[in-house]
């Protein structure tokens, strides 16, 4: 059975983006080996002085870690493995001040690692995760698919060049407008809804 890695940033009290989660997974568990990552409960490690140094030493000087000192490593590392173990990642998150959420942002910062998830070859840098699939499940209160907010989308950008870094395509499912178009909200969930439906139906 194929695997699929959920990521959910989903805190608030009757989240429409968990809305849009839980379809996915109520449509799916059968047919794929669920592991959830509840990124609002367990947040990576924000790369600091100490981690930060031993990542590098580690991924880019060669230097061998003592076990103390992978220790300190090991909660985005196995974030990282976990990444590295699945066929398909599902990202669930809303908007935060035109970008992901901070969580969001240090899982990427935790699992995009040298030489574990991307290298450099002669021809420039290649993602190692070239049979990874992901859906990106978000959603906003502003209309972000019209200006003046659709130049300052940060978060869809960042999304999937950050995954296609990874060597992972990449499908997204946007409902932005939730506050905005508060009355057209649930319909916006039903319309995920049916998205949802048809990159399944494809990716399993
Ligand atoms: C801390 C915070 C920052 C937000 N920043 C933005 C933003 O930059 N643009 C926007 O349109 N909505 C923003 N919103 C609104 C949410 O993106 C929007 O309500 C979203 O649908 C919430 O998702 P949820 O129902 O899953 O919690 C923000 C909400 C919060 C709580």
């Amino acid at each position: 059975m194929k695997k699929t890695l959920i990521l959910s940033y989903t805190p608030r009290d009757n989240s429409n983006t968990k809305k849009m989660l839980d379809f996915f997974i109520e449509n799916n568990q059968d047919k794929t080996e669920i592991t959830f990552v509840d990124l609002a409960e367990e947040a990576p490690d924000l790369l600091l002085k100490e981690n930060l140094n031993l990542y590098v030493n580690r991924n880019f000087g060669g230097v061998e870690l003592t076990n103390e000192q992978q220790k300190v490593l090991s909660k985005n590392d196995k974030m990282m493995q976990q990444l590295l173990d699945t066929d398909f990642v599902v990202l669930a998150s809303p908007m935060y001040n035109f970008s992901v959420p901070a969580t969001v942002k240090a899982w990427f910062d935790a699992v995009i690692q040298a030489g574990k998830t991307f290298t450099y070859t002669e021809t420039g840098i290649k993602g190692l995760c070239e049979n990874t699939k992901a859906l990106v499940l978000m959603t906003s209160g502003s209309d972000f698919g019209i200006e003046p907010y659709k130049s300052v989308n940060f978060a869809t950008p960042f999304l999937l060049t950050s995954f296609n870094f990874l060597g992972i395509s990449t499908e997204v499912i946007n409902k932005f407008g939730m506050v905005q178009y508060a009355d057209k909200s649930e319909q916006m969930i039903e319309d995920a809804k049916e998205e949802i439906k048809e990159v399944s139906n494809k990716w399993y």
